[in-house]
């Protein structure tokens, strides 16, 4: 059973609700870092909080929803060690994972629905990184961006 942190905003309430559900059900371990209504919230306010859990091992991994799943994604992966990703396909949710390394899977809640949602989810924590040696190399290189501070004119 897995440490999960899970949030969304207003687009993705529903199906976060859902999922989170889903997850407990099954027995994981599940922190909502919100958002717990549906009123109108900037979605970067719960993605920083998902993305820093998982950063600081908090929780192993993450899930974030909001309308598209596109403004969760940009916002998780600001925070170093945050290898956030948008799927809506099983095999992007598990491969990236075991090629990637990928640890918060994100959703659009107002794309998707919550079978096909639960089934992305289901793929993303039941995979594993391969650790074969070319991916290691890739994801040594992804790693080393967290590194530098790079200043863009
Ligand atoms: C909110 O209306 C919407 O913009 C948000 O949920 C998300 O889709 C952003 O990417």
């Amino acid at each position: 059973m897995k440490k999960i942190a899970i949030g969304s905003d207003h687009g993705g309430y529903q199906l976060k609700e859902v999922l989170k559900k889903y997850l407990v059900d099954l027995g994981h371990n599940v922190e909502d870092y919100g958002t717990f209504d549906e009123k109108s919230c900037d979605y970067p306010d719960f993605a920083k909080l998902v993305a820093l859990a998982v950063a600081e091992k908090k929780s192993e991994i993450g899930i974030l929803v909001c309308g598209s799943g596109v403004g969760v994604t940009v916002t998780a992966n600001k925070i170093p060690g945050i290898r956030a990703c948008l799927c809506h396909d099983t095999f992007s949710a598990r491969q990236g994972v075991e090629d990637d390394d990928m640890n918060v899977l994100c959703l659009g809640g107002r794309v998707i629905g919550s079978e096909l949602a639960k089934d992305l989810v289901n793929a993303f924590i039941n995979a594993k990184f391969s650790n074969l040696e070319r991916h290691k190399r890739r994801l040594n290189k992804v790693l080393d961006l967290d590194k530098v501070k790079y200043s863009v004119n």
